[in-house]
């Protein structure tokens, strides 16, 4: 009832402050008491660097965002952890000790953190959790509706190998890391998928996401099941999509089974034009950093109208309940609509990804 009431009054307010001409581009007026003006830090806590995400698309969108916000006035203290959970404790340690003013946290391990996310608390520093739901009492969410992204994968696979499916049919799962809640529902996801109509001939959970461990555990799958007994491989992401094709070709496979993945990584997104990959999931970087920058301003600067409007679904995480939460939807990447994905949002060019070696491909699918 309060949130419905709240946003009512937010949009009368904005209506009429808009009709005035008094409402700038960001909404300034909507502000209740503001706790602080543009000069403001936003501290960013990544997780890892062996997926190109982080450093090419999260950071510097959430970083350009907040400078729009702030008139240029706010920054963007920013440190990834590179896979390694105590890391980002003495990170996230130091931002505290630094007095950011609210931290974006996407945690390595979500359980190992809770200690800091309560430290920041202590210390009156709001913590907005990223794309991982963080343990510990955050104040907020932001994400992909996580669950969906492993449908849309298992979905995939069972298109990819089309009516003829049955339970005959043996998959090999490369899950992602134990220490990632987003992984548990990839995978939950998919098996709501994949359940009673093909066999888990093996599943393996990957510590960090390591690309080199879904190579391994791949190679250890093919000895048990056989290299020709592999229907298809369900990959959590496209990093470890790339280990699984490196441990198939090098059993000496030539015809590959459709591979799933994540992230329309560049080179998923060549893999999937000559079809060694079926499908990544896209996930826009710019809605989730651009709500998560929106979210860090808004909560510093006490736009608390702004800030329940940009959180309207509701999360529980282990430690804490109805979490405020921004939710938001993932498309499947497959050859046909590459150009209305990660070109029509400019994540890539066609030159990115149409290089001499793609170039037939390409035209193909129209991409030129
Ligand atoms: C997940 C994230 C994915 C991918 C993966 C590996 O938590 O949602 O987009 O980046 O981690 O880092």
């Amino acid at each position: 009832m309060r949130r419905i009431a709240i946003s009512v009054a937010a949009t009368t307010m904005t209506l009429s402050l808009a009709g005035c001409g008094m409402l700038g581009a960001t909404g300034d007026s909507a502000s209740a008491s503001p706790s602080k003006g543009n000069d403001l830090t936003v501290g960013l806590l990544l997780p890892e660097k062996a997926n190109t995400r982080y450093d090419k698309f999260d950071y510097p969108i959430i970083k350009s965002q907040v400078a729009e916000l702030t008139k240029n006035q706010g920054k963007v203290d920013y440190a990834n952890a590179d896979t390694d959970a105590s890391q980002q404790n003495q990170q996230m340690q130091k931002m505290i000790d630094d007095k950011v003013d609210v931290i974006l946290l996407d945690a390595v391990d979500a359980h190992a953190i809770a200690g800091e996310v309560q430290k920041a608390k202590d210390a009156g520093i709001p913590v907005i959790a990223y794309d991982r739901l963080a343990e510990g009492p955050i104040d907020a969410y932001v994400s992909f509706d996580n669950e969906l992204v492993g449908e849309v994968q298992g979905r995939s696979l069972l298109e990819a190998l089309g009516s003829h499916v049955d339970t005959s049919e043996k998959i090999v799962m490369i899950n992602g890391s134990p220490t990632d809640p987003n992984a548990k529902q990839f995978k939950e996801g998919a098996l709501s998928e994949l359940n009673g109509k093909v066999t888990i001939a093996a599943s393996y959970d990957t510590l960090k996401w390591k690309p080199e461990t879904a190579e391994a555990n791949m190679a250890k799958a093919i000895g048990e099941i056989g290299k020709n007994n592999i229907a298809a491989v369900y990959s959590a992401n496209d990093g470890m999509a790339g280990g699984v094709i490196k441990a198939l070709k090098a059993a000496g496979v030539t015809s590959l089974p459709p591979i799933t993945g994540q992230d329309a990584e560049l080179d998923a997104v060549q893999r999937i034009l000559n079809d060694e990959q079926y499908m990544s999931v896209y996930k826009s970087y710019p809605d989730e950093a651009q709500a998560a920058a929106q979210m860090a301003v808004a909560k510093v600067q006490g736009k608390d109208i702004q800030f329940d409007a940009l959180t309207q679904d509701k999360v529980d995480s282990p430690t804490t309940k109805s979490i405020p939460a921004k939710l938001i939807q993932p498309v499947a990447l497959t050859k046909s609509n590459i150009k209305s994905t990660v070109i029509a949002d400019g994540i890539y060019t066609v030159g990115d990804i149409c290089t001499a070696k793609y170039k037939a491909e390409c035209a193909q699918v129209g991409l030129k």
